[in-house]
């Protein structure tokens, strides 16, 4: 027998290796909060079936706090001989209350507790993960009213395509994020199941009540199955899905905001505090925030890779592979959060030029859907309409004029039941206000959709 709790079939000691290598402790010390609230509920539950004494249950809980205590403080030690924030938590216990403390693990293995610890990580990180979602998008929603005026090209094929008005565009990333919100909320059932009780494979033969420690944890309920509830880690591969698309709606963002802030394009002035110079060239200004934001998108793809690889040529039920599970899911949760912390004030400082932006705005036959439409509504087939303002804009084209630049005489050249109320379709601003379907980006349309999310984001 050696001295680890599973030392009794061993007669040799663990080798030194094996210990550096088998450890997990340097970053699964990250679940203690989970694992004492897990052992507590346990030991609740065992003293309510009578496998533990009243007594027996609060001296345990009383030196749990004590820990929890130790470890949130910095002072207790950690080392790898003893492997994972589990034995860690354990062993300690047992110092400090010998026979009592060897209760604890009754009607548990490592396999149902480590599940159950991740599962409450994950719901709590949720739980964080939301609110900052919302900052974000009550960010956009606040630019919203500043740059209610203000008309941007919208693009298709990185062309320009029809005008929209700004708050459209803010009101596109909020509905991004509002299904990573709808996902992660989904994914948050699937995670809140409890494991404990499931033991390492088989359950137990102890009187337990799962129901109760389900209820005291916050679970919605006991897994079903105890062969599946060590070995599911659907719930992590969900979570970082959730992430992953968020972090590349985050970077679809990043990339545009990069662009808009370039010299060529000169839409936004990114906030100073969030930008980083250069170490030779004097006069740069870089967008290091944004870029950042996309490229650590790249680390939160790659993690969910990490896990769907891990997990594909398993056997059930619980195998060692799995304490590999952590470190992609703490990487994507600390890489996402970091990303939306700024995120939040780099959306409120970003400030539109708005005269950049209306100089140039007419450039590119902005309104040449609009009269195609225009002339729809007079009765014209669509693609007849179409091929007349091709040939329309074709002429502004070699006169290097607007369409609104063009005499009436050339568009009853085309179509000879025209007068002089075309013009009132033409140009961006007559445009955007001609864009009145639910959706779109008329102003009355856009109000309303601000007045939704302001009510929205109101409500949390
Ligand atoms: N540290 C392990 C993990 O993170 C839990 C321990 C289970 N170990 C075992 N030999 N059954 O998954």
């Amino acid at each position: 027998m050696t001295e680890k709790p599973w030392g009794g079939v061993f007669r040799e000691a663990t080798d030194r290796r094996v210990e550096r290598f088998t450890e997990s402790i340097s970053f699964d010390r990250r679940l203690y909060q989970q694992d004492i609230a897990g052992s507590m509920a346990h030991a609740r539950m065992l003293a309510q079936v009578g496998l533990l004494t009243p007594d027996e249950a609060n001296q345990i809980i009383t030196a749990l706090q004590e820990i929890r205590e130790e470890i949130a403080t910095g002072r207790f030690p950690f080392s790898d001989e003893w492997e994972d924030i589990h034995m860690h938590i354990e062993k300690s216990l047992i110092d400090r209350l010998g026979d009592v403390g060897r209760k604890l693990h009754t009607a548990r293995s490592r396999n149902d507790q480590v599940a159950t610890d991740f599962r409450l990580w994950v719901r709590d990180a949720i739980d964080a993960l939301i609110p900052r979602i919302r900052a974000v998008q009550a960010a956009f929603v606040d630019r919203c009213e500043t740059d209610f005026d203000v008309i941007l090209p919208g693009y298709t094929h990185l062309r320009r395509a029809q005008p929209v008005l700004a708050p459209h565009y803010w009101l596109a990333y909020c509905e991004k994020l509002e299904r990573d919100v709808e996902r992660l909320m989904d994914c948050r059932k699937r995670v809140n199941v409890c494991p404990l009780g499931s033991a390492a494979v088989a359950g137990t033969s102890l009187p337990i009540d799962r129901e109760m420690t389900a209820r005291e944890l916050g679970f919605d309920a006991p897994s079903r199955n105890s062969i599946d509830a060590t070995s599911d880690r659907d719930f992590a591969v969900e979570f970082v899905f959730a992430l992953s698309l968020l972090a590349v709606h985050l970077s679809h963002w990043a990339e545009e905001w990069i662009l808009w802030s370039t010299t060529e394009y000169g839409f936004l002035k990114l906030p100073e505090g969030f930008c980083t110079g250069s170490s030779i060239m004097p006069q740069k200004v870089n967008p290091d925030v944004l870029e950042l934001i996309r490229g650590k998108t790249a680390r939160v793809i790659g993690d969910l890779q990490i896990l769907l690889v891990l997990l594909k040529g398993l056997p059930l039920a619980y195998n060692r592979d799995l304490q590999e599970d952590k470190p992609p899911v703490f990487d994507a949760y600390d890489t996402v959060a970091s990303c939306l912390e700024v995120a939040e004030p780099l959306i409120r400082g970003a400030e539109l030029n708005r005269e950049a932006i209306a100089a140039r705005l007419e450039e590119g036959h902005l309104d040449a859907t609009t009269l195609m439409e225009y002339l729809v509504s007079r009765g014209i087939p669509q693609r007849t309409a179409h091929a007349m303002v091709g040939q329309l804009v074709r002429e502004a084209m070699d006169r290097n004029c607007r369409l609104a630049d063009l005499p009436l005489d050339v568009f009853r050249a085309v179509e000879p039941n025209l007068d002089s109320r075309v013009y009132g379709v033409l140009g961006v601003r007559n445009a955007v206000q001609a864009m009145h379907s639910y959706g779109s980006t008329s102003p009355d349309e856009v109000r309303r959709q601000i007045d939704w999310w302001r009510e929205k984001l109101a409500q949390r």
